[in-house]
């Protein structure tokens, strides 16, 4: 394969190591820096320039885009993807997990762990939103921080309010989250590769420092993760639609507390501190995935044809609970069955023996009608207690 690394950096750490593993499998690998790109726009032919020389055919793309450049890094990745070269990263998903506040909303709706977290505006809405995630001592999160800049740690309500002040004053948003006491400054960098947790570490604050980034000098220790952990790193990293990611998981009383999916993670700390060739596992998966470009189901979906996908959830109660899909007889009404989700286990092209049962969420195909008449009526939320 012909695969771009696309790097500020060459001499990182990471951008070197992952040019050695695509040498070592033997494919070609160049590391680009991603401000030299330039994009064309153009009917049914975008193409990309570099240095102003026009670019020969890859194969992949590997990003190591920079916060500091998310978007014209992600407008690049973007671009690759229009060509229809695969990236190891979607420039949709690096861009959802460049921004706190939208990784916790689009986690918060699965069963994923996530300390409680607050988001607001108003200067009276401060104080309200502080107490319903636990009160103080609280964090104080940028949306965009990483390596520890930019994540504060407030002991009571007055400097918590004059902190949040300050920054909305100098137009930074902020996410307002329970500090979890218990994690002690320390918490888990699972390393996820293709559905995988190829490598795990504990990081630990140093000192009086509540945050455990190795950039803030947190030392690391291999560990072996518990499954709750590991399911949730696989799981944090696909809903967030990524294919390799840094997983931050706090050790909260109440089991795994995701706070971040990193879409670039580094792999200094984490090949030192477990001796596993990350970066080969990386390669190793790009050269099945290179095949598989993401694609969005409904976009691929004649409109006005009457068909769409529908994710249906079963209740118990429902008449296909206990029924084999044969008996529910899904394919007469034109809908196909795409997979079969139980408690986060995937049962994919189910056959027709396989059971239904309450609980589970079917993925289909089929014709807009029928699914409707399948999916559950809304039930009105229940109303939130106050904290006292
Ligand atoms: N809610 C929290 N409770 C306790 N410690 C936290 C919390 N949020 C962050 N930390 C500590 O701060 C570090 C940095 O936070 P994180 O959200 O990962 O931001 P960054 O992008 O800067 O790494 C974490 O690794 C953890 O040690
Ligand atoms: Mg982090």
């Amino acid at each position: 394969m012909k695969i771009a690394i696309l790097s500020r950096g060459p001499r990182l750490y990471s951008t070197r190591r992952l040019k050695e593993a695509a040498q070592a499998r033997g494919h070609k690998a160049r590391v680009m820096d991603t401000l030299k790109f330039a994009l064309q726009v153009e009917h049914r032919d975008p193409d990309v320039f570099y240095n102003n020389q026009h670019l020969a055919d890859f194969d992949a793309v590997i990003p190591r885009i920079g916060p500091s450049i998310t978007p014209f890094g992600c407008a690049v990745v973007r671009q690759f993807e229009q060509m229809g070269v695969f990236s190891l990263n979607s420039s949709q998903a690096i861009a959802v997990s460049r921004d706190k506040l939208r990784s916790l909303q689009v986690l918060s709706r699965r069963d994923i762990g996530l300390p409680p977290t607050a988001f607001v505006r108003r200067r009276d809405d401060i104080l309200p939103a502080i107490d319903r995630v636990g009160g103080t001592p609280i964090i104080i999160k940028l949306l965009q921080g990483t390596q520890g800049v930019g994540v504060i740690l407030a002991e009571n309500l007055k400097v918590a309010e004059a902190i949040i002040e300050t920054l909305h004053g100098a137009k930074q948003n902020v996410l307002i989250q329970k500090f979890v006491a218990e994690s002690k400054g320390k918490d888990i960098r699972a390393f996820v590769v293709g559905g995988q947790v190829v490598a795990a570490m504990r990081r630990a604050a140093v000192g009086q420092e509540f945050r455990s980034n190795v950039h803030r000098g947190g030392t690391t220790e291999i560990v072996e993760l518990d499954d709750d952990y590991e399911r949730t790193a696989v799981r944090a990293t696909r809903i967030m639609g990524l294919h390799v990611a840094g997983v931050d998981i706090l050790e909260s009383r109440d089991g795994p507390q995701v706070m971040e999916v990193n879409s670039s993670p580094g792999l200094e700390g984490i090949e030192a501190a477990t001796g596993v060739d990350v970066a080969a596992a990386i390669i190793e998966y790009l050269e099945h995935q290179v095949f598989f470009p993401d694609i969005d189901l409904r976009q691929r979906l004649p409109l006005n044809a009457g068909y769409s996908v529908a994710e249906i959830p079963i209740a118990d109660k429902s008449p296909l609970a206990g029924q084999t899909l044969a008996d529910a007889r899904l394919r007469e009404q034109d809908i196909v069955v795409l997979s079969i989700n139980r408690h986060g286990v995937a049962f994919p092209n189910p056959t027709g023996e396989q059971q239904i049962l309450g609980g589970d969420i079917l993925l289909c195909y089929g014709r807009m009608l029928a699914l409707k008449s399948l999916i559950p009526p809304k039930r009105p939320r229940r109303r939130k207690k106050r904290r006292s």
